[in-house]
């Protein structure tokens, strides 16, 4: 699924960034070649970071 549609990010690709250490949605369009356009994605994007950073430290989400 898409999260960041000006840059065409996908979930895989944000998770696959954090997990490779990106902490801030900065790190991880950079990490993915590419940086914030709109901006719209920038909470999607930290929801999947904090949730990523919760699974890989064993925490559960709310959602979870
Ligand atoms: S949707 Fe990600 S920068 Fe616009």
């Amino acid at each position: 699924m898409y999260v960041c549609l000006c840059n065409a990010l996908t979930e895989c690709q944000v998770r696959a960034a954090v997990e490779e250490g990106a902490g801030r949605p900065r790190d991880v369009y950079g990490a993915c070649g590419c940086r914030a356009q709109c901006g719209g994605c920038t909470k999607a994007i930290l929801c999947l970071i904090r949730e990523t950073q919760a699974l890989a430290s064993g925490h559960r989400t709310a959602e979870a």
